[in-house]
């Protein structure tokens, strides 16, 4: 089961809209996803189509005892599956496991293992997934710690700024010293810059700095500034199943950056459903 964490230490760069664009690849090609929404404002569990009024196990409750709970027995299946169900048209499973502020209880950083690996207790007991994508706190946090902890691959998001950017090198540093101590089955970090406007000088300057200071950690696949961006996710909808040509676009972006990430269940699933 692959795991990764979605995150940056910069508020508003895009990491819950980068883990709904990774949610609808792997909806659209029949991966089996567990997104689990740690940041306490929930953005994920909105964007997914999860109703206000859903009584299911929060995360922060189940991180509370992580012994007593198996992720899989508390998942929802995401509104996107639902809709798709009544259209009547088949798609493979989507699962969410809902934010809520109680989450906020475990965001002092401590170097307790116990805590730090919370998370990753919940994880060993789940079943039934290909993949887990984890919407991390805009925090270098114990949330954002205990995600770390529990994946096998970190992708950081940023802006071409020049705030970004420097955020950006301070949380590489921070997790290369978390890895060595607390996170033995992370294997992979790398970077995707968001909004990015390729007419821009300015943003490709920025995109020139970051090849020059992260090299190959920095993803080739960059997600461009798109303008109905907030009217999918307002919608609550995946960027798959939206009609238009820009949509389209951001679709296939997310595809090869699922393929990027993800590449040996992808295909065996593309290979499976023909
Ligand atoms: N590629 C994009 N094109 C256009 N708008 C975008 C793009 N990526 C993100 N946005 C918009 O920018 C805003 C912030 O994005 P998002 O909520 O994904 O960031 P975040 O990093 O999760 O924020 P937070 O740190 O608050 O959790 C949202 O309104 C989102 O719709
Ligand atoms: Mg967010």
């Amino acid at each position: 089961m692959q795991v990764i964490s979605i995150s940056s230490l910069k508020g508003g760069v895009g990491k819950t809209s980068i883990t709904l664009g990774l949610a609808s690849a792997a909806w659209a090609a029949g991966v089996s996803t567990l997104v689990i929404d740690l940041d306490p404002h929930a953005d994920t569990t909105t964007g997914l189509g999860i109703k206000h009024d859903d009584m299911s196990t929060e995360i922060g409750t189940m991180l509370r005892k992580p012994k007593q709970f198996r992720l899989h027995e508390h998942a929802v299946t995401s509104g996107w599956i639902q809709t798709n169900h009544r259209n009547g048209t088949e798609s493979g499973v989507l699962d969410v496991i809902r934010g809520s502020a109680k989450t906020s209880l475990f965001e002092k950083v401590t170097t307790r293992r116990r805590e730090i690996n919370r998370l990753m207790t919940l994880l060993d007991q789940t079943q039934g997934y290909d993949l887990v994508l984890i919407d991390c706190p805009p925090a270098l946090n114990g949330v954002t710690r205990m995600a770390w902890a529990a994946s096998t691959d970190v992708l950081l998001v940023a802006e071409p700024s020049l705030f970004s950017v420097a955020g950006t090198e301070r949380t590489f540093r921070a997790l290369d010293l978390f890895q060595r101590e607390y996170a033995p089955k992370l294997r992979n970090s790398v970077l995707v810059v968001n909004r990015v406007r390729a007419a821009s000088t300015e943003h490709k300057y920025r995109l020139a700095e970051m090849r020059r200071m992260f090299g190959k950690r920095m993803l080739d696949i960059q997600v461009p500034e798109s303008s109905n961006w907030q009217q999918i996710q307002g919608a609550a909808w995946p960027v798959h199943a939206w009609p238009g040509d820009t949509a389209s676009t951001a679709a296939r972006t997310f595809d090869r950056l699922l393929q990027q990430l993800h590449q040996p269940q992808v295909s065996s699933r593309r290979a499976l459903h023909g």
